[in-house]
C-alpha cells in the first residue's frame, strides 16, 4: 500500500519509488503539506518540517501561541481570512454575507484502486493495485457542508492526481464562487515556469519566465481550454533542461474556463493553485447536492523535462484515453478540407478517396459542408442531415457504402455544437443559444452556440447525430468546435444560476461524448477546434486523438507538435501532409519534411492526391507504407525532445520502443547554412550496450552509448551538399541481433 497513516503524528505519507507527497493534520485540524516531492524515506513523525515563529504583522490560530499561522504555512487547500492572506483555493458565500469558512479534519479512508469521477473525464487504473487512493473528509460545522480531499498516487508512475468535492449538508444554502481542483505549497521560488500559449495556427509554442513575489499565471474565459493558453504548467529548476533535474507539472483534465496560478510570496515560499477559473463562476448548493471539482494531475520528475512528459505520455495515452481505439494503430486517412472546402460534389470526393485507396491509406473522411444547406459558413451548421441531394445525390448513406465499397473507411465531419442563424434548427428553437437577454449577441465564424448547459438541447443533438451515424457505414468522427463563448446566458436556467453556465455547458459537451462513445464504441472520434484550441486531457479521454492546428506547414508544426508534446503523448496529435504552397503560410517545403513532420503523431493527408505528380504520388505510396511499418512504435515508443526549435535552428525528436530495440529520429534543417558546421545529434534513451543499424545501412552501425554521448553524424550528404531550406533526415534505428 502505497500511503500510510502515522497515527501520532497525524501524518499521511503517499509514496512510490519516484515520489513522496506528505499531508499533516495541524493542531488546528486543518490539512498542511510538509513535503512534495522525490521519494523519502518513511519515518513515524515528519513535524520537524513545520515552522512558525512570531513574526510582526501575522496573525495567529491561537491565542499565546506563535506556531501556527496560515500565512507561513504551507497547506493542502488552504481558505482565506483566517491568517491566510493569499489566494486561496476556495470561497463559499454564506446567507450571512460571510466567506469565512473552517474546515477540519473529520475522517479519511484509505483504499486500493481510484474512483470515477461523476460526469467529469478522469485518469483510471485497469487492476485496484495500480493506484492507491486516499480521502479526507473536513468539516465546516457552521455552514454544516464536508469537503472531500482525494489524492490518488500511481504504484508505477511519478503521478499523483487530486480533486475536490463539496456536500452540503445544512438547510441555507450556500453559494461556491472559487473551487480549485488543487493547491500545491512548495517551500522555496527557485522555479521557472513553463506553459503553453499561442493563437489559431500557432497553438502551444513554449513560453519560459522564472517566477517572482507576486503572482504570475495563465488562464482562460473562452468558454473552452482555448488555443491562447493550454490547461498545463511546469515548475522546473532554473538549471533543469530536458535531460536533468527537477520539474512538477501540473495538467487538468478539463476543456472549459480554467486558471493556473503560481504565487510566490514575500517570504519567497510558491503556492500553484489549478482548476475551473472563478471569474463568472457560482455554484449553489442546496441540501445534501454535491460539486464535484475536475481532476489535476500532478508530476515529478528528477531527471529533466523528457521524463516528466514521458510519464505524461504514459498516463494519457494508457489511462485517460479509453475505448477500442486507445491501443490500435490509427488508420493512415485523407480529409478533403484542404482539398475543396464546402465546394465538393459526390463524384469530386470519390476521386480523392480513390487516389488515397490506390497509395495506401485507409479511410476518407468528409469534413464540413455535406449537411443542411451548408455551401458557405453562413448557412446550415445545426441542421445534422444531407439537404443537398445534388452534392451527395444519395445522401451519406450512399457515400459511405460507396467509400467502404472501395477497401476505405469513411469518416464524418460534425460541430454539434454550433448553430447558424439560417438553419431549420435555429428557426425552430431560437432561444437554444447561449445569448443574455436584451443585449447583442456577438458573432463568431458567422456562428452561435447551443446553450449546452441545457439537457434537451444535447438530446435533440444527439438524436441527429445518432441517426446519421447509426444508418450510414462511419467509422471515425471528427468533431469540431469554431467559436469562443460570449455573453454567456442560459435562459433554461435561474438567474441565481447563471454562475453555474460555463460549467455546466462543460458538463454538456462530455455528456454528448459519453453517449455517443457508448452508443458506437468502434467509432474513432478525432476533436478540433479551429485546430487546436481544445486540445485538452478532459477530450482526450473521450477522443483518443485530436486535430493539433489548422497549421499544416510542417515547419509551424515543429513548433506545434514539439510545444504540446510536453504533455500530450505524440499518439495523440493529428498531423497531415498537406499541399504547397502551404495555405496558411504561403511556404514551400518538400513532401519529405511534410512527411517527416507528420509521422509523428497520427498520420494522414489533407490534400488532393490527384493533384501530385506520378513522382510525388509514388513518395506518397513510401510513405504510407513507411507509417504503417513504424506506427505501432510511433504511438507506444518513448518520446524525446533533442532539439528544441523554441532555442535553436534545427529541430530534433525521436521516439525509441520499450525494449531500446528501435529507434526513429527526426532532424529538421529548418534554413539552409552555406558551408555549415559539422553536425552530431546526441541521442537519448538508447541501450548504451547495444548495437543500432541506421537506416539499415551496415557500415553504419554503433553502439548505444556512442550514439548518445558522442552523437549520430547527421548526415553530410543530405545536408552539406544538397540541402535546399526546410529539409530534414529520418533515422531508422534498429538493433543488431
Ligand atoms: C475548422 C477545422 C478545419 C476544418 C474546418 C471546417 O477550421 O479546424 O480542420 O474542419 O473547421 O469548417
Amino acid at each position: 500500500m502505497a500511503i500510510v497513516y502515522h497515527e501520532k503524528s497525524k501524518e499521511f505519507h503517499l509514496y512510490n519509488n519516484e515520489i513522496s507527497y506528505i499531508i499533516k493534520i495541524l493542531d488546528n485540524n486543518q490539512l498542511g503539506n510538509l513535503y512534495y516531492g522525490k521519494r523519502i524515506q518513511d519515518r513515524d513523525d515528519f513535524s520537524h518540517l513545520l515552522k512558525g515563529c512570531l513574526r510582526p504583522l501575522a496573525a495567529y490560530v491561537f491565542e499565546n501561541d506563535y506556531t501556527l499561522s496560515l500565512q507561513h504555512t504551507k497547506q493542502e487547500y488552504p481558505s482565506y481570512g483566517t491568517t491566510d492572506f493569499r489566494y486561496p483555493a476556495y470561497e463559499i458565500k454564506q446567507s450571512n454575507g460571510s466567506r469565512i469558512t473552517n474546515f477540519l479534519y473529520y475522517s479519511h479512508e484509505i483504499y486500493s484502486g481510484k474512483k470515477k469521477l461523476q460526469g467529469l473525464p478522469a485518469t483510471y487504473v485497469e487492476d485496484e493495485n495500480e493506484a492507491t487512493t486516499l480521502e479526507v473528509t473536513l468539516f465546516d460545522e457552521v455552514i454544516d457542508t464536508s469537503l472531500v480531499l482525494t489524492y490518488s498516487i500511481y504504484e508505477q508512475l511519478p503521478v499523483i492526481t487530486r480533486n475536490t468535492k463539496f456536500i452540503h449538508h445544512g438547510n441555507e444554502k450556500i453559494i461556491i464562487t472559487k473551487s480549485m481542483s488543487a493547491s500545491v505549497d512548495l517551500p522555496d521560488s527557485e522555479y521557472e515556469m513553463l506553459n503553453l500559449a499561442g493563437a489559431w495556427s500557432r497553438e502551444r509554442h513554449l513560453k519560459t519566465r522564472r517566477i517572482e513575489q507576486g503572482t504570475q499565471g495563465i488562464y482562460s474565459m473562452t468558454g473552452t481550454s482555448s488555443a491562447e493558453h493550454n490547461p498545463f504548467l511546469v515548475l522546473k529548476r532554473p538549471n533543469t533542461d530536458e535531460n536533468i533535474g527537477e520539474a512538477y507539472g501540473f495538467s487538468l483534465i478539463y476543456s472549459g474556463n480554467h486558471l493556473e496560478q503560481v504565487e510566490v510570496d514575500t517570504f519567497n515560499r510558491t503556492r500553484i493553485i489549478i482548476g475551473i477559473h472563478p471569474d463568472t463562476f457560482e455554484w449553489s448548493l442546496q441540501k445534501n447536492e454535491v460539486f464535484q471539482t475536475p481532476e489535476v494531475v500532478l508530476v515529478y520528475s528528477d531527471q529533466g523535462l523528457n521524463k516528466m512528459s514521458q510519464t505524461f505520455h504514459k498516463l494519457y495515452r494508457t489511462r485517460l484515453a479509453r475505448g477500442y481505439w486507445r491501443d490500435k494503430p490509427r488508420p493512415v486517412l485523407v480529409n478533403n478540407w484542404e482539398a475543396t472546402e464546402m465546394e465538393f460534389t459526390e463524384e469530386k470526393v470519390l476521386q480523392i478517396a480513390k487516389a488515397g485507396k490506390k497509395l495506401g491509406a485507409e479511410m476518407f473522411v468528409l469534413d464540413d459542408g455535406w449537411f443542411g444547406d451548408r455551401d458557405n459558413d453562413k448557412v446550415g451548421l445545426g441542421d445534422w442531415y444531407v439537404n443537398n441531394f445534388d452534392k451527395l445525390p444519395e445522401g451519406i448513406v450512399g457515400l459511405s457504402r460507396k467509400i467502404e465499397e472501395m477497401g476505405l473507411k469513411f469518416g464524418l465531419w460534425f460541430e454539434p455544437e454550433m448553430v447558424n442563424k439560417d438553419s431549420d434548427l435555429y428557426r425552430q428553437h431560437p432561444d437554444w443559444i447561449i445569448a443574455t437577454p436584451n443585449r447583442r449577441t456577438s458573432p463568431s465564424r458567422n456562428q452561435y452556440v447551443l446553450d449546452f448547459s441545457r439537457e434537451e438541447v444535447v438530446d435533440y443533438i444527439y438524436g441527429l447525430m445518432e441517426k446519421v451515424l447509426g444508418e450510414a457505414n462511419i467509422s471515425y468522427v471528427k468533431w469540431d468546435m469554431n467559436r469562443y463563448i460570449t455573453e454567456c446566458y442560459s435562459v433554461g436556467r435561474d438567474s441565481e444560476m447563471q454562475g453555474m453556465n460555463f460549467h455546466q455547458y462543460v458538463l454538456g459537451v462530455y455528456s454528448l461524448y459519453d453517449r455517443l462513445t457508448h452508443r458506437f464504441p468502434n467509432i474513432l472520434f478525432e476533436s478540433c477546434s479551429s485546430g487546436g484550441a481544445r486540445f485538452d486531457p478532459g477530450i482526450l479521454y473521450f477522443a483518443p486523438q485530436g486535430w493539433t492546428s489548422d497549421d499544416t506547414d510542417a515547419i509551424e508544426r515543429l513548433n506545434i507538435q514539439y510545444g504540446t508534446s510536453y504533455v500530450y503523448p505524440i499518439s495523440s496529435m493529428g498531423a497531415h501532409v498537406s499541399a504547397v504552397p502551404n495555405q496558411q503560410v504561403g511556404r514551400i517545403t518538400p513532401i519529405e519534411t511534410r512527411a517527416n513532420v507528420a509521422y509523428f503523431g497520427a498520420f494522414g493527408y489533407e490534400l488532393d492526391l490527384n493533384l501530385l505528380s506520378d513522382e510525388e504520388k509514388n513518395k506518397v505510396k513510401e510513405q504510407i507504407s513507411f507509417y504503417k511499418k513504424h506506427r505501432e512504435l510511433m504511438m507506444k515508443g518513448n518520446y524525446y525532445r533533442l532539439l528544441s526549435p523554441f532555442e535553436n535552428q534545427d529541430t530534433a525528436w525521436s521516439v525509441v520502443s520499450d525494449d531500446q530495440s528501435k529507434g526513429i529520429i527526426g532532424y529538421y534543417k529548418v534554413l539552409n547554412v552555406p558551408n555549415d558546421d559539422w553536425k552530431r545529434l546526441k541521442l537519448r534513451g538508447l541501450n548504451q550496450n547495444k548495437q543500432y543499424i541506421i537506416n539499415g545501412d551496415p557500415k553504419r552501425i554503433h553502439f548505444g552509448d556512442e550514439l548518445m554521448h558522442v552523437g549520430i553524424i547527421i548526415d553530410d550528404d543530405d545536408f552539406c551538399n544538397n540541402s535546399v531550406d526546410f529539409s530534414s533526415s529520418l533515422y531508422v534505428l534498429t538493433e543488431k541481433i
